[in-house]
């Protein structure tokens, strides 16, 4: 390439991350207990609402919609392909300012301004705009209050599906109880067909970095995620086994069927898969289909360059003596009765020395099989550490499924604490670190990240982003608190998984701390997190994750001792 073409090159990628920055949706602040949210916090979640056909209520995207009154062909593709450029650009722009006037005038005024802008004939576009219609109208009703005082008397609340608006608005209203699936219906037909989209996409991944498929792979699953999906995280982990759901009389998905080799055409991926406490509390039969997908597969008469379950189960047999069914064991959680890895709060109160010993407390935490014993009976929560040391020392790859737009992976201390804490168990039994991926299955093309790309891109739409902080601050000390919250959990993927650029670290100082007014308002609302924040900066530089100019280093510790000063001067 020469250098005019390569910059040409830079260029296009440059514009194409501004433009994935400027489409995420951002939450402006937080949501205030038994406030409804305003019409501009709206328009956002609007807009994403009718990027999605909704065949439930024969809703057609309004991309689509446009392309179409715009006679652009093959619109799918350009986002499938996720491609850029000013068609896309005008079809999106076409979007938010229709947004904009049904906004002030109505799903009909929205409905003329589509025709006259993009030749959208007005009944076409209607079911859209009558869908953001009642969106609207319910995200104003708010009964969060009301339902709390009727719980709180023992009376009678109506449920509601978990899930988030985007993905189903029947969500709404809030202030219902949740209702989870049936765990025999997952994972659903349609989590199945999605699933495929995103497995596909993760070995394409890692196949494009690596030149081969991950011989192994270990994902992690989560409760709540495998409601709002109905099983997309556990939909992927059959796909990449090879195998799909098969449902018995009783239309439950009891057992598989294997998916054959002429078809599948790549070979089956040995999958280890952590499951979080609730996810074993509310999915046990899925936890046994997983099991069974697992046996399945390794049971197969197929060669070991295709099967890498069957070559990995063998090898555990041959080189160490295991039964058949300890070597097939995958499927691992806590200690009934038990949650979460705890690695969040070794972090979070920088009680370790050694980065190993994260990975060790998350193999500690989340050691205990959930599989059969050879007489065929289910074995809940069997204390394997040796068994998991081993299946995770094969591991080549990790992964998440994100299936959120609301919570994303440093908003809250889980998603370190999981797949930052596997990473780091599988880095510290292979000697080298896993190549860690995210998924971002909501988005209408299925996008597979780096997680470095994805701290990038969470620092950049959130943590530094005046849109985002500003609604933070609205919220005062909350604010505040999210703010260094954000931080930590950033922290947190420097100690579990060497994920952060050290401009992060930088910018964050630079935003927060070294910039006078904005030191002083933070210190005036809340101290306390102003000191953690700058404690975590320090300590980032301590643990060798950073190493900004001196000059950056005494700031910090100057407002380290001015903070300090100020809360005993305010005796706050
Ligand atoms: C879960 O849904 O399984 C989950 C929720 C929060 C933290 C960790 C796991
Ligand atoms: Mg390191």
């Amino acid at each position: 390439m020469n250098s005019e073409s390569a910059r040409d090159a830079l260029i296009d990628q440059l514009h194409e991350q501004l433009v994935e920055i400027e489409q995420r949706l951002i939450p402006t602040g937080l949501h205030v207990f038994g406030r409804s949210s305003e019409l501009s916090e709206k328009a956002d979640l609007l807009r994403m609402v009718t990027s999605f056909d909704r065949p439930e209520c024969g809703a057609r995207a309004l991309p689509k919609l446009i392309a179409e009154g715009l006679g652009i062909d093959g619109y799918d593709e350009m986002v499938q392909l996720g491609a850029r450029g000013e068609t896309r650009e005008l079809i999106d722009q076409t979007v938010k300012d229709a947004i904009q006037v049904f906004c002030e005038g109505g799903p009909l005024a929205a409905g003329k301004f589509l025709k006259s802008a993009a030749n959208v004939e007005v009944e076409a576009s209607q079911p859209a705009f009558e869908l953001i219609a009642n969106v609207s109208e319910h995200l104003d009703a708010n009964h969060e209050l009301q339902s709390l005082m009727r719980a709180l008397r023992g009376e009678y609340i109506e449920p509601g599906p978990g899930t988030d608006i985007v993905q189903n608005p029947l969500v709404l209203p809030t202030g219902r109880n949740t209702h989870a699936v049936n765990p025999y219906s997952v994972p659903s037909q349609a989590a199945f067909l999605r699933a495929r989209t995103a497995a596909e996409a993760l070995l394409q991944r890692y196949r494009d970095e690596h030149g081969r498929y991950p011989r192994a792979l270990a994902m992690v699953l989560w409760g709540l995620d495998n409601i709002k999906t109905q099983g997309e995280g556990v939909a992927q982990a059959l796909w990449l086994l090879g195998v799909r759901p098969v449902r018995d009389a009783l239309n439950r998905a009891t057992d598989v069927e294997v998916i054959p080799m002429a078809e599948l055409n790549r070979p089956r991926i040995d999958v280890v898969m952590t499951v979080s406490g609730i996810f074993r509390d509310l999915f046990a039969p899925t936890m046994t289909l997983l099991d069974k997908a697992v046996r399945t597969v390794a049971q197969l008469d197929e060669p070991f360059e295709m099967n890498y379950v069957r070559r990995n189960v063998q090898e555990k047999i041959d080189s160490h003596g295991a039964s058949i069914d300890e070597a097939v064991t995958r499927v691992f959680s806590n200690a009934p009765g038990n949650y979460g890895t705890n690695v969040n709060f070794m972090v979070m109160q920088s009680a370790w020395e050694d980065e190993a010993a994260l990975g060790d407390l998350f193999v500690t935490r989340k050691c205990f099989a959930y599989t059969r014993d050879s007489q065929g009976r289910t074995v809940e929560g069997r204390e394997a550490p040796e068994l998991m040391s081993d299946v995770l020392s094969r591991v080549e790859a990790t992964y998440q499924n994100i299936d959120s737009f609301e919570v994303g992976i440093t908003d809250v201390d889980h998603y370190f604490e999981y797949l930052g804490g596997i990473s780091k168990a599988v880095e510290t039994r292979t000697r080298s670190r896993p190549s860690i991926y995210l998924s971002d299955s909501l988005s209408p093309q299925t996008k597979i990240r780096s997680l470095e790309e994805t701290v990038r891109l969470e620092t950049r739409t959130k943590t530094l982003n005046p849109k985002w902080y500003e609604g933070m601050l609205k919220h005062g000390f909350r604010g505040v608190a999210e703010i260094e919250n954000h931080v930590t959990n950033t922290f947190g993927w420097s100690a579990t998984a060497d994920a952060v650029d050290p401009w992060i670290y930088t910018e964050i100082s630079k935003t927060f701390l070294l910039d006078e007014e904005m030191l002083q308002r933070l210190i005036e609302l809340n101290p306390y997190s102003v000191e953690s924040l700058a404690k975590r900066l320090l300590e980032a530089h301590e643990r060798g994750y950073w190493n900004p100019d001196e000059e950056i280093l005494e700031s910090l510790r100057e407002t380290l001792s001015k903070v300090l000063n100020h809360k005993t001067t305010a005796k706050v």
